[in-house]
């Protein structure tokens, strides 16, 4: 991909956070907006590498791509924003960047499952949702995610939009992202 395409696939997402990503995270106390820069902070602060940060700052990109009203998860419904999303970034990323986001929903399954404590240590809507997300894993799933090659991508993702939900913490904006994105999206001929 050119430079001047990497530039509007990343002027694109930018525009999707501004225009759509001011509405509550799902009933939480952050927007949209909020929950993902925190993430990517959050991934950046653990060393991760630039796919993996785009990972974290697109991760539910999926609900912005839908339009989907924010309380979805009290209306009994899942929007498989997690599906939504990956199929869209696969357009412009690899795998590095599109599966821990097809993945991060399983990533709550598996760590319910597996993880003694992890769920108790989710909010409250985030455990409200485990149900409609399918609920615990059975024990063929949890070897099946195992086996997807992004899983601890997934996982350490999944980390980082759990603690990602914190009222007014000052985190870099978008634009910190520009070159991180652009440095993502070229490595996807490289997978
Ligand atoms: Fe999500
Ligand atoms: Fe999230």
């Amino acid at each position: 991909m050119e430079q001047h395409e990497r530039t509007a696939v990343i002027d694109r997402i930018f525009t999707l956070f501004r225009e759509k990503g001011s509405g509550a995270y799902f009933g939480e106390a952050v927007s949209e907006t909020e929950h993902a820069l925190q993430c990517a902070n959050r991934a950046i602060d653990s060393g991760a590498n630039a796919e993996l940060v785009a990972a974290a700052l697109l991760h539910d990109i999926g609900h912005l791509l839908h339009g989907l009203p924010e309380d979805i998860a009290e209306h009994g419904l899942d929007g498989r924003h997690e599906e939504a999303g990956s199929a869209w970034l696969a357009r412009y990323f690899g795998s590095a960047v599109m599966d821990p986001v097809r993945l991060h929903v399983a990533a709550k399954r598996f760590l319910c499952s597996v993880e003694e404590g992890y769920y108790d240590g989710l909010s409250e809507v985030s455990q409200r949702s485990l149900e409609l997300q399918g609920g615990l894993m059975s024990e063929d799933e949890i070897r099946r995610f195992q086996e997807e090659p992004w899983f601890n991508s997934a996982v350490s993702v999944r980390y980082w939009d759990d603690g990602a939900k914190v009222p007014n913490l000052e985190v870099p904006g978008l634009e910190h992202y520009r070159t991180i994105l652009e440095d993502a999206i070229s490595k996807r001929g490289q997978q």
